[in-house]
């Protein structure tokens, strides 16, 4: 069942009924001010730091869903009918609705009784507002009476203590109105300075600033008294939960048609000119005036959604391609980046299941969020690569996330993931082959952010690769710390206390837990540190890197192997973890993805059996899940991974994330059909049709679908913010279509399914534009690399690989022929 359809034209999602079975979001803002819209005009907005900068509040576990975000009405003046062209909060029943995510905007319509309202939301470039404009008609044979009201009720900044500090909070709330405009002022007589407001382009007819005066006592907003009467009383609000609620009134003849923009904005004032005049407690609003002004003028928000949209069609154009499957399409050429540049923005912050309170920029997340990326924003890859490393620690341990308002490293949800240094070598590693700028190199960066303490990123990279080789187990594998890229593996933890954090709680000493996935993470990052080092021409780090490749791969033969899978682990007491002499959880899907991206087992086989096994007993129809058998009782010595439920997250969950490792592996083991059968199986667009299973937005990625031990196997949870967004992109751009940035040129080596003809695309690399066209010869089969062959430019080449033309060449033309 399908709630909407793709409109690949203009890169929408259309949402024809509001119901979705969750709310189906789209982010507006890409810079400074962010909003989260859901296809009820749902969703918060926050400038640059979910929790600390809140504007309004949004309640997650609310019943009904999605109640709190832009509450829109629209109000009959003669009958006294009203709704919301979002449906939600008051649930009326619209003749009509239409709800288009695009990439930046998100537009609803709806129709009731005669009057048509087109609302669009976005997030201007370059501004730290969101404007809401809405085009009311009336398609009635009489003149309408109108009443709009525009609301929101605002955040008192810190989304945490909002939530939860009532003795204070319920107290500290403020709010100015001048103008028409009510500006949100908590805290800005004292140590803030910076506000909120919100205004309207027409001359205002009322306003609340109380909520319980606009809504009512015990009313809530799908019965808000003053939408009911029709009239606002003015109320200042004085503590308890501030609102800016606007009445505007129109009158249209038949067929006329009137913008309202509602404009919610956040503003900065130099500290030293807060008030107005000085010396006084009225704050200066000089500054949002002026902005406000701007808003009120009409075309401003076309202008503005010109921008937005030529904006991304240049983005773009870095990679598009036309490959006949609408599925791949759709994904690779607008939507898969779309999500990369949320990921890339937000990390795993701010959506609707992550609070934006716990979780700032991860050190491993962010890393691999580039991965995907790059090639759309390398210059902000640079300023991210950079603004990470800066956080590491000088044993080339990593904080596991630092916060975007101050830039810092924090632990406030733990340490000491050992895997987190290996991600920063295979993000400078996708930044150099995509842009060869090897000066970055060079590039002076801090440890823990302590001013003196800068060295070179190169030295960055050293000290990562050190901090494995340091910390190495019985076995000579990797020391997991307190998890590896699941965090939930938390073997050195033994949480028995309910409600303990598995991140933050003690490890206890003396574990000797070890990871084979890090293992093979390591390989991999090593064999990246081995080529930057050789490139810088240091050939002392480059033996070093291939001398401990060597060693850690010895090891993992040595004592990773399982038989017919790698091995996932060896617990605190050394126990192997993902072994057929398990009960439950003995094979576990990540170590097989990673070997075989780190070359590991490919000559001797054992990967190609890996991945059969992978095949066997992970596979679903729905993705392929972490690991099986599921852990029916919880664990002690495995930590939270075992207190999810069968089926659920970590706990044998399909982690989407890892599903393109075993894509990836697929190519490299020569599997053109199944590599592409995987992606399909958990690409969003391929799943529309069973949204009612599926449940979330069926145009981005999700973390997780629900395994085949869950009740509800198939529904997917955790949408957008997920590092799946990026090594989805990997897998299907670099890998399945085979189009590859490598230091010395543009790989094109294509691995697909018998059953393609062909695909053409076209891709940026390094300021030449590449115009690919490859096609099928006569022989049918799956491509096995190496029987293609190259035309560049009209000449043939050896290999696979396309060698740099002069600089400046604005285009190459490819054409590869597969057997
Ligand atoms: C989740 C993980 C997440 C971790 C850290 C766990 O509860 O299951 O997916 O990475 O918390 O926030
Ligand atoms: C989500 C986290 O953001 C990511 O860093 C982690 O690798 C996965 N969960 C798996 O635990």
């Amino acid at each position: 069942m399908r709630y909407g359809h793709f409109d690949d034209e203009e890169r929408e999602y259309v949402i024809t009924r509001p119901d979705t079975p969750l709310p189906w979001i789209n982010y507006l803002g890409s810079e400074d001010y962010f909003a989260l819209v859901s296809n009820t005009a749902g969703g918060y907005s926050f400038y640059r730091d979910a929790r600390l900068r809140r504007l309004i509040r949004y309640r997650y576990n609310n019943a009904p869903l999605d109640v709190g975000g832009r509450f829109l009405y629209v109000r009959d003046d003669d009958s006294g009918d009203y709704w919301n062209p979002g449906w939600q909060p008051t649930q009326r029943e619209l003749d009509d609705y239409t709800c288009r995510h695009g990439l930046g905007y998100t537009v609803i319509a709806a129709g009731r009784g005669g009057i048509r309202t087109e609302t669009l939301y976005l997030v201007p470039p370059g501004e730290t507002l969101e404007v809401w404009r809405t085009r009311v008609t009336n398609e009635r044979s009489v003149p309408a009476r109108l009443s709009l009201f525009g609301a929101v009720e605002f955040c008192l900044w810190d989304a945490q203590d909002d939530a939860t500090n009532f003795q204070r909070n319920l107290s500290t709330g403020e709010v100015h109105v001048e103008d028409g405009v009510v500006y949100h002022v908590t805290e800005y007589r004292e140590r803030r300075d910076h506000f909120a407001w919100f205004a309207c382009s027409t001359p205002m007819q009322g306003f609340e600033t109380s909520r319980e005066a606009f809504l009512g006592a015990y009313r809530g907003w799908e019965r808000p008294i003053a939408v009911e009467g029709g009239a606002m009383s003015g109320s200042i609000a004085n503590g308890w939960q501030p609102v800016g609620a606007l009445q505007t009134t129109l009158v249209l003849e038949p067929g006329e048609s009137r913008d309202v923009t509602f404009v919610l904005g956040y503003t900065e004032n130099p500290a030293d000119r807060k008030f107005d005049p000085p010396g006084s407690r009225r704050p200066n609003t000089s500054g949002a005036r002026a902005v406000i002004d701007r808003y009120r003028q009409t075309g401003r928000a076309d202008a503005d959604l010109a921008a937005l949209r030529a904006g991304w069609e240049e983005r773009l154009r870095s990679l598009q391609v036309a490959t006949g499957d609408p599925h791949v399409d759709r994904m690779v050429n607008t939507w898969n980046p779309y999500q990369c540049m949320v990921t890339f923005n937000l990390s795993r912050s701010a959506s609707m299941f992550e609070s934006g309170i716990g979780r700032g920029m991860g050190f491993r997340d962010s890393n691999q969020d580039l991965l995907g990326f790059v090639h759309v924003i390398p210059e902000r890859a640079r300023a991210r690569i950079l603004d990470i490393a800066a956080t590491q620690l000088p044993d080339g341990g990593a904080y596991h996330q630092y916060q975007p308002l101050t830039k810092r490293g924090n632990d406030d949800i733990g340490a000491g993931f050992n895997d987190d240094p290996a991600w920063l070598v295979l993000a400078v590693a996708a930044y150099l082959k995509e842009t060869g700028d090897l000066a970055i190199l060079d590039e002076p960066v801090t440890w823990d952010n302590a001013e003196g303490s800068e060295t070179p990123l190169h030295d960055h990279l050293r000290r990562s690769i050190d901090f494995t080789l340091d910390r190495l187990g019985p076995h000579g594998l990797p020391l997991i710390g307190r998890a590896d890229w699941n965090d939930c593996l938390n073997l050195n933890v033994f949480s028995d206390q309910p409600g303990e954090s598995f991140q933050t709680a003690p490890n206890r000493p003396g574990g000797v837990a070890e990871s084979v996935f890090i293992a093979g993470l390591f390989v991999l990052a090593a064999r990246e540190a081995e080529a930057i080092a050789h490139l810088r021409g240091e050939e002392a780090e480059a033996s070093r890197c291939r001398d401990a490749v060597a060693t850690m791969t010895a090891a993992i033969e040595a004592h990773g192997w399982d038989g017919a899978w790698y091995r996932r682990a060896y617990d605190h007491v050394g126990t192997p973890v993902g072994s057929a002499s398990n009960e439950e959880g003995q094979i576990y899907i990540e170590p097989q993805g990673m070997m075989a991206m780190a070359g590991v087992g490919l000559a001797d086989g054992r990967t190609r059996t890996a991945i059969a096994s992978v095949r066997e007993r992970l596979a679903t129809p729905h993705g392929i899940v972490l690991h099986q058998p599921a852990y029916a009782s919880y664990h002690l010595e495995l930590g939270e991974i075992s207190s999810y439920p069968p089926g659920y997250k970590e706990n044998a969950g399909i982690f989407c994330h890892t599903n393109p490792w075993l894509m990836i592996g697929e190519v490299i083991t020569g599997n053109a059909e199944g590599a592409l059968d995987y992606y399909l199986r958990i690409n969003p667009s391929a799943r529309e049709a069973i949204s009612d299973v599926h449940r979330c937005e069926p145009y981005v990625y999700a973390q997780m679908i629900a395994g085949r031990d869950a009740p509800t196997h198939g529904e997917a949870k955790n949408s957008w913010l997920t590092g799946t967004a990026a090594w989805n992109m990997v897998a299907i751009s670099q890998w399945i279509l085979g189009i590859r940035p490598e230091q010395d040129g543009l790989r094109v080596e294509p691995v697909i399914p018998g059953y393609w003809t062909g695909f053409r695309a076209t891709r940026q690399f390094r300021g030449t534009t590449y115009e690919i066209e490859v096609a099928r010869g006569t022989r049918r089969g799956p491509a096995a690399t190496g029987s293609v062959e190259v035309v560049v430019d009209g000449r043939p080449i050896d290999g696979t690989l396309i060698p740099l033309p002069q600089p400046g060449t604005p285009r190459v033309r490819v054409e590869i022929r597969l057997a």
